[in-house]
C-alpha cells in the first residue's frame, strides 16, 4: 500500500512576510496524517521556512546543480540542500525544462546528485499540448523516464518519486481527465515495472497540472495516481489542505 504524497510548489512567488504568513496559515490548517506532505519555497528562503515549518510538513527545493560543490557561480548543491534540511527535490519541472533548456540528460545528474545526498528526487515528465495532438504523448514519457531510469541503480528505485504533468495543463486550468491521467500513470508504472516489479508497486507517482480543490478526489482516485504535485492552489493555505485531505 503506498502512502500518499502531496507537495506545494510554491515557484516564484512571494516574500519573506507571504512566507512566513503561508506557514502560520498551513500550521492551523487541519493536515491528514495518512498524508506525506511537502512544501518547495523559492531556494533563498528555504533555512527559513525550515526553522517555521510544523512537524508536520517536510521541506522540498524546486531545482539543484547538476555539479558537486565547488566553482559554479550562482548554483546550490544537493549537499547545501539536504545540510538546510531539505527532503524532497524537484527535479526537470517542465518549466525548468523549457526556459532553461534542461535536457533529459541534465534531469538524470540532478537525480544521482539528490539520491547521493539522501534527498528525494521528484521527476517531473509530460507532454505539450501539440505531442498531445499528434499521439506521442507516451513516447515522449517513456524517454523521460528512461532517461531517469537507465541511469540509477535498482536499489535506488525505490527512492524516486514521478511526477506526470501535462505541460498543457500547467497554471491553465485545464487539467488532463482522470482517465488520461491514469492512462499515463500506468505506463510510468509498467516502465519502472520492467526494472523491478516490487519497486513499481511502491513508487509514488503524482499528478501536476491545474490540481485544484475540486478536481483532486477523482484524480486522486485513480489506482496509479498517489497524490499531486499542486502551483497555483499550494499558495493558500485551504485550498492546499483541501487537496491534501482529498489524497487520504
Ligand atoms: P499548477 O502548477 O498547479 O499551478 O498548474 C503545477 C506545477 O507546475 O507543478
Amino acid at each position: 500500500m503506498r502512502r500518499s504524497l502531496v507537495i506545494g510548489n510554491w515557484k516564484m512567488n512571494g516574500s519573506v512576510q507571504q512566507m512566513k504568513s503561508l506557514i502560520k496559515d498551513l500550521s492551523e490548517v487541519n493536515l491528514s496524517s495518512d498524508v506525506d506532505v511537502v512544501v518547495c519555497p523559492v531556494s533563498v528562503y528555504l533555512s527559513a521556512a525550515k526553522v517555521l515549518l510544523p512537524k508536520n510538513i517536510m521541506l522540498g527545493a524546486q531545482n539543484v546543480a547538476a555539479f558537486s560543490d565547488g566553482a559554479y557561480t550562482g548554483e546550490v548543491s544537493s549537499t547545501m540542500l539536504a545540510d538546510v534540511g531539505v527532503a524532497y527535490c524537484i527535479i526537470g519541472h517542465s518549466e525548468r525544462r523549457d526556459y532553461f533548456s534542461e535536457s533529459n540528460e541534465n534531469v538524470a545528474e540532478k537525480v544521482l546528485k539528490c539520491l547521493a545526498s539522501e534527498l528525494v528526487p521528484v521527476v517531473c515528465v509530460g507532454e505539450l499540448l501539440e505531442q498531445r495532438q499528434s499521439e506521442q504523448t507516451l513516447a515522449v514519457i517513456a524517454e523521460q523516464v528512461d532517461a531517469v531510469l537507465s541511469t540509477v541503480s535498482d536499489e535506488q528505485l525505490d527512492k524516486l518519486v514521478f511526477a506526470y504533468e501535462p505541460v498543457w495543463a500547467i497554471g491553465t486550468g485545464l487539467t488532463a481527465s482522470p482517465e488520461q491521467a491514469q492512462e499515463v500513470h500506468a505506463f510510468i508504472r509498467q516502465k519502472i515495472s520492467d526494472k523491478s516489479v516490487d519497486a513499481a508497486q511502491r513508487v509514488q507517482i503524482l499528478y501536476g497540472g491545474s490540481v485544484k480543490a475540486d478536481n483532486a478526489d477523482l484524480l486522486f482516485s485513480q489506482s496509479d495516481i498517489d497524490g499531486g504535485l499542486i502551483g497555483g492552489a499550494s499558495l493558500v493555505a485551504e485550498s492546499f489542505a483541501a487537496i491534501v485531505n482529498s489524497a487520504n
